[in-house]
């Protein structure tokens, strides 16, 4: 009897901090009903071709009071991980944020997940497509409870910009693997260099 009170004590609280977990999720994004789509992904993902500078040409959900000129950093590590240093210029300050990128699926290196932080989980970081040398189309996506899910789309690039068409054909990429991007918006990427 006593356990058996333990028990769901214990899973009432972890159920909880699920719960608060996906406050920040859920503000940033509207929810879609249904698990999360099984996109595609880029096929013999190489990892250390990955390694370097992508800057945020586009992005999902629309987040407009976040900062621009946003940038990635992958550098490899020895155990195979990524170091991850993201920054941003926010209010005339540039942050910086690191994480760790590991790959979560070994039968498919191009199913990565990113933690900023040794108490959060880590979240999918999907390479559904890259050339290495131009572009990548990025996703992430959690499910609540298969009933619904949050989802977060990118679309990176080597330069600070993207021809037109690379953007539209990502957009396009993203729609035949059923994920909405009809909110995706352009980062601001202007400005950027001269600043710092
Ligand atoms: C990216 O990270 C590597 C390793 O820490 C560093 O040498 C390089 O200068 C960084 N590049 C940029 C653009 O920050």
């Amino acid at each position: 009897m006593y356990s058996t009170v333990k028990v769901s004590v214990r899973k009432m609280k972890a159920f909880l901090w699920g719960l608060l977990a996906l406050v920040p999720i859920l503000k940033a994004q509207v929810p879609h009903w249904g698990p999360c789509p099984e996109p595609a992904t880029q096929p013999a993902f190489n990892l250390k071709k990955f390694m370097g500078r992508w800057f945020e040409i586009a992005k999902l959900p629309a987040q407009f009071e976040r900062g621009r000129c946003i940038e990635t950093n992958f550098t490899l590590m020895l155990d195979g991980s990524a170091r991850v240093v993201g920054s941003e210029i926010l209010k005339g300050e540039l942050k910086t944020i690191e994480g760790t990128a590991v790959v979560e699926d070994k039968r498919n290196p191009a199913k990565l997940g990113i933690s900023f932080s040794y108490v959060l989980p880590y979240t999918p970081y999907w390479i559904l497509s890259t050339d290495y040398e131009n572009s990548a189309l990025v996703y992430s996506c959690t499910d609540v409870l298969r009933l619904f899910h949050v989802d977060f789309a990118w679309i990176l690039g080597r330069t600070r910009s993207l021809p037109a068409a690379t953007i539209d054909h990502g957009k396009e990429v993203f729609t035949n693997n059923n994920i909405d991007v009809s909110r995706m918006i352009l980062s601001r990427q202007q400005g950027c260099d001269k600043d710092l």
